[in-house]
């Protein structure tokens, strides 16, 4: 398409690629090696070394030891290419493997290995032929240069040794400059994760982000996903004025041809070769967090711009990072790496992480703390979900409600085992009853000889057990009723999550408060003098903990208050909450 200044398209891409690309050969590297190795001389020796018109380098720095995860995900999943340092006299280590697993799963294809301190193991070949034979064996799915050198003196670093006539091979500069690491985010069809959708001054909307693959010209076809909706790129605004093609990593604000529903975390994307659409997938995980990873706990999925609430829904296995092996495994600790199934509360738009990072890649976030807990990787979508559909019942909540004459709720006792709440649940129902309300009490105790009788006490068992009965508990408020849930649920996250599955004011936390000195006095089944005297594990308050609630809606002082007291504080804030509704 010719445009005034007679460009062809063409044309003006070339000219656009040679303006506004940053230098357009420089190679991103990721060093791994313990601290000492000889890393930094090497680094330097590298970096000092820039010679005009040929590639240069990035490195990040990665330290070895085994806090570094977090920098070590953040490095390789940005690098072309890992330089991987190994102390000849030392072989790989754990930490090499270990490495090596990492940069392999977060999609590095090419490791240069540098068999470091070769002058201290007299430029021996059959120690470097020993150490090479390992790794290449162990990393057999990676294209592996190994590279005989020594940091100290320089042998083989940027000149080839001389002490080492032996080697035939390029030096590591020359195997940095040779590499062929062609990324093709270019070529890798069209994305773009809106990150904000804002008004433009003719009152239609415009979509800004950062474009992670692909390239894109006005009058392109495109897809926004998850809904996999049709339009047109109408225009490509940057601060510099418009543009007639924009590319992987530019920051751009896309104008569609028609007025469409695009939110933030939406993709803009390819028609030919569209991304997926699913809310389950298989993937890798990487576990970045002292806490340990508690399946079944939701966290929040963060992937290109868009956030989900995740529950990890199996844990298939943890890998054994020096052997390879799978090990089966209840929960994740800090650097464990697993393959799980995860569920979201929504559709989203993806790729496999092998065919795109930037769509494919995620972090999950701890839902109080925000902090990254796991980076992980997705393989595929499970089809399970996308077959089932929900079935849409002419009889509601509403109408079983009003036919009950009464406002359906979770009534949601938490506390310590002694608290009292069973025994409040009990008195309030009691009156419930007499008023004529129609309820049911979901007990921990009762619940754990069926429905949960297969969990015991472990916080990974605890988290379960509370999301059944508040699975529970939503189908029964479904059904109408007044549910009064009495369950330690020692966790703020999973009452949290209790009250995200049902609807706004429908879920009212009650404190069951007595201090722990209290319940142990009471000691109502005998279970804190066994606790005490170690015969029963992981118990709440004693040693497992409880987090009490920060906002309850209702606390109740059973140490101060007596039963019928008690149960009428609750009555009165039912009562309450119905008069409010009503006005
Ligand atoms: S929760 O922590 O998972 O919410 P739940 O309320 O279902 O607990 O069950 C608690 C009841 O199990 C207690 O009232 C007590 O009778 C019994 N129990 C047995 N072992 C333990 C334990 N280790 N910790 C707490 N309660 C226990």
């Amino acid at each position: 398409m010719p445009d005034q200044s007679g460009l062809s398209r063409l044309d003006a891409l070339k000219a656009e690629s040679s303006n506004t690309r940053e230098t357009p050969d420089v190679l991103r590297c990721i060093a791994c090696g313990s601290a000492d190795s000889g890393k930094s001389i090497l680094i330097s020796r590298l970096l000092s070394e820039s010679r005009p018109g040929k590639r240069s380098f990035i490195v990040a720095d990665i330290p070895g030891d085994e806090q570094s995860t977090p920098n070590m995900v953040t490095g390789a999943s940005a690098a072309d290419l890992a330089i991987v340092l190994i102390d000849a006299r030392e072989g790989v280590m754990p930490q090499t493997r270990r490495h090596t697993t990492i940069l392999s799963l977060l999609g590095i294809r090419h490791v240069i290995l540098a068999i470091n301190k070769m002058d201290l193991v007299a430029w021996s070949r059959t120690v470097y032929d020993g150490i090479a034979g390992v790794y290449r064996d162990f990393a057999k799915q990676l294209d592996v240069t190994c590279i005989p050198v020594s940091a100290l003196t320089g042998d083989n670093v940027i000149e080839p040794s001389t002490a080492m006539g032996w080697y035939r091979g390029p030096t590591l500069l020359q195997a940095l400059e040779s590499a062929d690491v062609a990324t093709n985010r270019e070529r890798a069809p069209f994305r773009m994760p809106v990150q904000r959708v804002n008004q433009s001054d003719d009152e239609s909307r415009v979509f800004t982000g950062t474009i992670a693959s692909g390239l894109v010209h006005p009058g392109d076809p495109v897809l926004v996903c998850p809904a996999h909706t049709p339009s047109t790129v109408s225009r490509i605004v940057t601060a510099d004025g418009d543009l007639a093609c924009a590319r992987p990593g530019q920051d751009v604000t896309l104008t569609l041809a028609d007025d469409i529903d695009v939110i933030p975390g939406d993709v803009i994307a390819s028609t030919t070769h569209p991304p997926g659409r699913s809310d389950q997938f298989a993937c890798h995980l990487i576990w970045m967090h002292e806490k340990a990873l508690l399946p079944k706990r939701s966290y929040l999925l963060k992937i290109g711009t868009h956030v989900a609430g995740a529950q990890i829904t199996a844990l298939k296995y943890k890998l054994n990072v020096e052997s390879l092996e799978r090990v089966a495994a209840k929960t994740l600790e800090l650097n464990d790496i697993a393959y799980c199934n995860i569920g979201l509360d929504r559709q989203i738009a993806f790729d496999p992480y092998r065919d795109l990072k930037e769509t494919g890649g995620f972090i999950l976030i701890d839902r109080n703390t925000h902090a990254t807990v796991g980076t992980g990787m997705i393989d595929f979508a499970l089809r399970r979900a996308s077959n089932l559909t929900r079935q849409k019942l002419t009889v509601d909540k509403p109408a079983r409600s009003a036919q009950k004459n009464q406002k359906a709720c979770v009534v949601w006792l938490t506390g310590l085992s002694g608290a009292g709440k069973s025994t409040t649940a009990n008195a309030v129902e009691q009156r419930l009853h007499a008023l004529g309300r129609h309820s049911y009490v979901l007990d921990g105790d009762n619940l754990r000889h069926g429905l949960t009788k297969d969990l015991g006490f472990t916080p990974v068992d605890r988290v379960e057990n509370v999301r059944r009965i508040a699975e529970v508990a939503k189908l029964f408020v479904d059904a109408g009723l007044i549910v009064l849930v009495s369950v330690i649920s020692p966790f703020r996250d999973e009452r949290e999550m209790a009250r995200r599955m049902m609807e706004e004011g429908e879920f009212i936390e009650v404190f069951v408060d007595a201090p722990l000195e209290v319940c142990e006095r009471r000691d109502p089944k005998g279970l804190y003098r066994k606790a005490r005297a170690g015969e029963i594990k992981n118990f709440t308050g004693i040693d497992s903990p409880y987090e009490p609630p920060e906002s309850p809606d209702i606390v109740l002082k059973t140490g101060e208050r007596s039963v019928d007291e008690l149960a009428d504080q609750v009555i009165a804030y039912l009562r309450a909450r119905v008069a409010q509704a009503e006005q």
